[in-house]
């Protein structure tokens, strides 16, 4: 067989481990031939691959970022781009390709799978962990590994200064890295884009803390995180070559609206790609190589339209058109019942 691989969207921490897996499994025990894409669906328009032997993929289980290199954009983007992609599929006589991305890879994974035939399969990835039908996808951990250990230290300077300060971390849609990474981190409050907040209330929490004797505050900001209509006065921000939001303006507003509110003094940090740099920790180290693993069974199966996807701590197929346009939002419970809890 001839099975193809890329690596789409934003890039990840455990990516490496899942092209590994596949090659180790695909090609090192199946015997069949791998072809990595370069850039990801450039790779595929271009024909721009390398075919993955088990030399290529030594060493690469501990890094971060993609050896195949990844871009966003789809053959979406180009009229005769379906076309095209199916052209090289029966040039290269390709039996499959695994996709490797997140919500938007995924969504384009599908819809050339169920309404155009080809024979693709998903895997989910993205640091934000927003895919809807998984329980998890891999580099979710790391990142909220990053953004506790930043904010672990930014206590320190905090206390010292009696400051307010204000993290920024990934999460343009949902607020899963805020929310956790700010629940191990002991945040004074946590702002997510599934809860508008009120930068009065949460002035009142910060004010409350600081009057208990409790010196200096770490609010920890989602990119994504919005305020109550008419409470705050956010800039219209500027736009990708993909028509994307550029995030990191939220905590420049927020910061000084609190210190303005509280008196207190405040700065800002923005963790940006610093959390999606770097080595996976262990815990996405396994689930990226079970991923690739049960990628390489379901192209076996022929599984086509099929993501991999963690359920209950198991490795299962669902459909991929369960990403189309969809973000798995946090877990309010989770931002109620507990992270608030701690909040002051
Ligand atoms: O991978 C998703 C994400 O991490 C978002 O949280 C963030 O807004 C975006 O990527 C930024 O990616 P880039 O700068 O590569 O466009």
């Amino acid at each position: 067989m001839n099975i193809g691989v890329l690596t789409g969207g934003g890039d990840c921490p455990g990516l490496n481990a899942v092209i590994r897996a596949i090659v180790r499994k695909a090609h090192g025990v199946g015997g069949h031939r791998v072809l990595g894409f370069y850039d990801a669906w450039d790779g595929v328009l271009e024909k721009r691959y390398e075919v993955l032997d088990i030399s290529k993929v030594r060493g690469i289980l501990p890094k971060g970022g993609t050896i195949l290199g990844t871009r966003r954009g789809s053959p979406f983007d180009y009229p005769d781009g379906v076309e095209r992609t199916k052209q090289v599929f029966a040039e290269l006589g390709l039996d499959a390709l695994v996709v490797i991305g997140g919500n938007g890879s995924l969504t384009v994974a599908s819809m050339l799978a169920d309404d155009h035939g080809l024979p693709i399969i998903g895997v989910p990835k993205t640091i934000d962990n927003d895919v809807v039908g998984t329980d998890a996808t891999f580099g979710f951990q790391t990142a909220v590994q990053i953004a506790t250990d930043a904010i672990d230290r930014l206590h320190t300077t905090a206390e010292s200064h009696d400051r307010v300060m204000v993290v920024e971390v990934m999460g343009r849609d949902a607020g899963w890295i805020a929310l956790h990474a700010g629940l191990a981190g002991g945040a004074t409050a946590i702002l997510v884009p599934e809860v508008p907040f009120d930068t009065r209330e949460v002035a009142n929490i910060v004010s409350k803390r600081h009057d208990r004797g409790r010196y200096a505050s770490l609010v920890v900001v989602a990119e994504g995180a919005k305020p109550k209509p008419g409470t705050l006065d956010v800039p219209e921000p500027a736009l990708d070559k993909y028509g994307r939001e550029l995030h990191g303006s939220i905590s420049q507003v927020v910061a000084p609206a609190l210190s303005k509110l509280t008196g207190y003094e405040s700065r800002v940090v923005q963790l940006g790609h610093v959390q999606r740099g770097g080595t996976p920790t262990a815990y996405d180290r396994v689930l990226s190589s079970r991923f690739g693993l049960a990628a390489v069974d379901a192209v076996y199966a022929k599984a086509f339209g099929l993501m991999v996807a963690l359920h209950c701590g198991r490795i299962e197929r669902v459909s991929m058109q369960v990403t189309r346009g969809q973000t798995r939002t946090i877990d309010l419970d989770l931002f109620n019942d507990v992270a608030a809890a701690f909040f002051g």
